[in-house]
């Protein structure tokens, strides 16, 4: 029987892609599927904690009982994160959110041409969401994820700091066997006091390494 350890706690959860369009049948996205937030939702409910899942275009079935916020773009999981964050104990960040999004969205499906082989599309940088709660945060706990393909301590640390985050969650993206779209995941998880090393584990038993760490400071 799984202790309802987490009780009186509501959390904010961020997961899955975002989608950016370019016009009405092209977007930028990314590999994200959603697992790993869908299982820390998963479990965290489990765990007696109230749920808000924010969530970005994902296959996967909502858990039962959490509050499911639907949203596209990374301005609109802004806005949904900003909207939800007063009420909630911690916000955990485990969606991949798209860094840039198209300047302009085109009313009509972009033709090819004919005379170039070149296509631009400009970008532009999208509100970085963990900022966004920095700036309205009171007692909060901020949770993060980093996603690199090098330098994996040395990077995740320097995030940790930069994004005021109480705890962070990195993975290693050029590791084959986890990460994206796998159900397994070997996380590093660290902060200032804290840092351990998860071997290949399923993604719902690393969501309870994370959940424990987090009710530590809760
Ligand atoms: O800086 P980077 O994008 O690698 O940081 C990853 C962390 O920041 C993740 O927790 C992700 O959910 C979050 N993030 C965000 N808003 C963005 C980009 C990333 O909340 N626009």
């Amino acid at each position: 029987l799984t202790p309802k350890d987490l009780s009186g706690k509501k959390l904010l959860i961020t997961a899955g892609p975002t989608r950016e369009t370019i016009d009405p049948v092209r977007f930028l996205s990314n590999r994200s599927t959603g697992r790993m937030g869908y299982a820390i939702a998963k479990r965290a409910k489990a765990r007696g904690a109230e749920i808000v899942l924010i969530s970005g275009p994902t296959e996967l079935d909502p858990p039962e009982g959490v509050q499911l916020i639907d949203v596209k773009s990374a301005q609109e999981m802004a806005e949904a994160a900003v909207e939800y964050f007063p009420e909630v104990h911690a916000g955990i960040m485990a969606a991949a959110v798209s860094d840039y999004r198209p300047i302009e969205i085109s009313e009509q499906k972009l033709k090819k041409s004919e005379n170039d082989e070149n296509l631009m599309i400009e970008l532009t940088r999208t509100p970085d969401i963990i900022n966004e709660l920095n700036k309205i945060k009171g007692s909060q706990k901020l949770v993060g994820f980093a996603a690199e393909s090098e330098a994996l301590k040395v990077n995740a640390r320097r995030k940790l700091l930069e994004k005021s985050l109480d705890l962070i969650i990195a993975n290693n993206i050029a590791d084959e066997n986890v990460g994206f779209a796998s159900r397994n995941n070997r996380v590093l998880i660290l902060n200032e006091e804290f840092e351990y090393q998860v071997a290949i584990r399923d993604k719902k038993e690393i969501a309870d390494i994370i959940l424990d760490e987090l009710k530590s400071f809760l």
